[in-house]
């Protein structure tokens, strides 16, 4: 058999693995991250974007992830926390896509042709010094013809890095492939906004679990993790595996309050020591959730919801206990440092820089200097110094969350 017919063979081989890979990444972030490396790596290209539709609006599109070789060195970066939206119309070359489900190739966005009813909004080229050119855009369709968004890949580059057209072949396996990412993204989707939905049944009892809060720490958790990780020197398969976990369970921290009595979280003052040690037990009723436990996924969910309230100095709680499940369980000794597991050290500081943040009914939100020196000097004490290393790293990717997911106002009966 002649060669080309071989490679064309690996080529699908290689295509229908990764879209078999695609359908064991759990966090939508995470599946996105994947979905854009492999389009470009199928093509070549070294920047791409992907706009999702928005789930309350859709005539809406939320730029949703970005990946650019030539202008992000790093991984960990502010940009794809945009909170940037695009209607869906025929002005935009994404709205386009969406609004018609036609893919759109483009071969010089600053050269459309003149028939074609969109444009190319330069803002971010002239901010950023960028020059998009050659442009790929197709829809993200589900089997059942829905659109759940638009990838778009930029400047496909020729063995010599120049930027060249895509090509026929380019659009035929980007197509596939993109509609079988799309079948995993709605799955992604549908994930968290189950986890938000369980989420807004905890905030009906405790106002301040909201699910602008629940995505903040899940976002502030990976990203932290993640440079922690990087810095520790571990692998990049595993970084993203964990992240991926890390991002949902970190969602779940609180969710052991559904357990608590509505007086005491609903009270409007400080609580008193009773209320408190009762209070304590939404870590063990929240770690309780995962009982038996079967994947991945539980066990680090199991771990932050009985771990996010231990403190680097052993003097949070619950503390060792032998078993969280007999019926009179008593808190134990705090854990302290490596007793600690990561993933709790991490939620630990996210819930609680944002918790400081953040306004809340019974406070104003702290200045941004006053939160940064309170998590400075708690470094070692409240917080594992290696992850307020890394918090502070990155800070202006937390800034880019906090901006990104705003609490709503609030829409509760009183
Ligand atoms: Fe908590
Ligand atoms: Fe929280």
């Amino acid at each position: 058999m002649d060669k080309e017919f071989d490679s064309n063979v690996n080529a699908l081989n290689s295509l229908l693995t990764i879209i078999e890979q695609l359908g064991h990444i759990k966090d939508l972030d995470a599946l996105l991250d994947r979905v854009l490396l492999e389009a470009r790596q199928l093509t070549n290209a070294d920047a791409g974007s992907i706009f999702l539709v928005d789930s309350m609006h859709n005539n809406l599109l939320n730029f949703s992830y970005i990946h650019n070789d030539t202008l992000f060195t790093s991984p960990v970066n502010k940009y794809i926390y945009s909170s940037q939206t695009l209607p869906i119309n025929n002005k935009s070359i994404a709205g386009y896509v969406a609004l018609t489900g036609k893919p759109v190739v483009l071969n010089d966005v600053y050269d459309i042709p003149a028939d074609k009813p969109f444009g190319f909004n330069r803002a971010f080229d002239i901010k950023s010094g960028y020059r998009t050119k050659s442009v790929m855009a197709v829809p993200l369709k589900t089997s059942r013809d829905k659109i759940v968004g638009v990838l778009e890949i930029i400047n496909a580059l020729s063995a010599g890095k120049e930027v060249v057209s895509f090509t026929e072949t380019d659009e035929l396996v980007v197509n596939y492939f993109a509609n079988n990412a799309a079948v995993a993204i709605e799955r992604a989707m549908m994930t968290r906004e189950t986890i938000l939905r369980m989420v807004k049944m905890c905030e009906l009892r405790d106002p301040k679990e909201t699910g602008a809060h629940v995505n903040r720490v899940a976002a502030y958790s990976a990203e932290i993790y993640q440079k922690w990780a990087l810095n520790k020197g571990i692998g990049s398969d595993e970084i993203k595996k964990t992240k991926d976990l890390l991002r949902i369970a970190a969602m779940l921290h609180d969710l052991g309050k559904v357990g608590i009595s509505d007086v005491i979280l609903k009270k409007p003052g400080k609580l008193d020591d009773q209320e408190f040690a009762i209070m304590k037990f939404h870590c063990i009723l929240g770690a309780r959730f995962f009982e038996n436990s079967t994947s991945d996924l539980d066990v680090i969910s199991a771990e932050i919801a009985l771990n996010h309230h231990e403190r680097w100095d052993g003097q949070g709680y619950p503390g060792k206990i032998d078993n969280i499940y007999d019926n009179e369980v008593h808190l134990g000794v705090g854990k302290k440092e490596g007793e600690i597991p990561f993933s709790a050290r991490i939620v630990a500081l996210a819930d609680v820089y944002d918790a400081l943040i953040s306004r809340r009914a019974y406070k104003d939100a702290f200045p941004e200097e006053k939160t940064l020196e309170i998590i400075k000097q708690e470094s070692a004490k409240h917080f594992d110094p290696e992850v307020v290393e890394a918090f502070l790293a990155i800070y202006e990717v937390i800034v880019a969350i906090h901006a990104k997911y705003q609490d709503e106002p609030s829409s509760s009966p009183g």
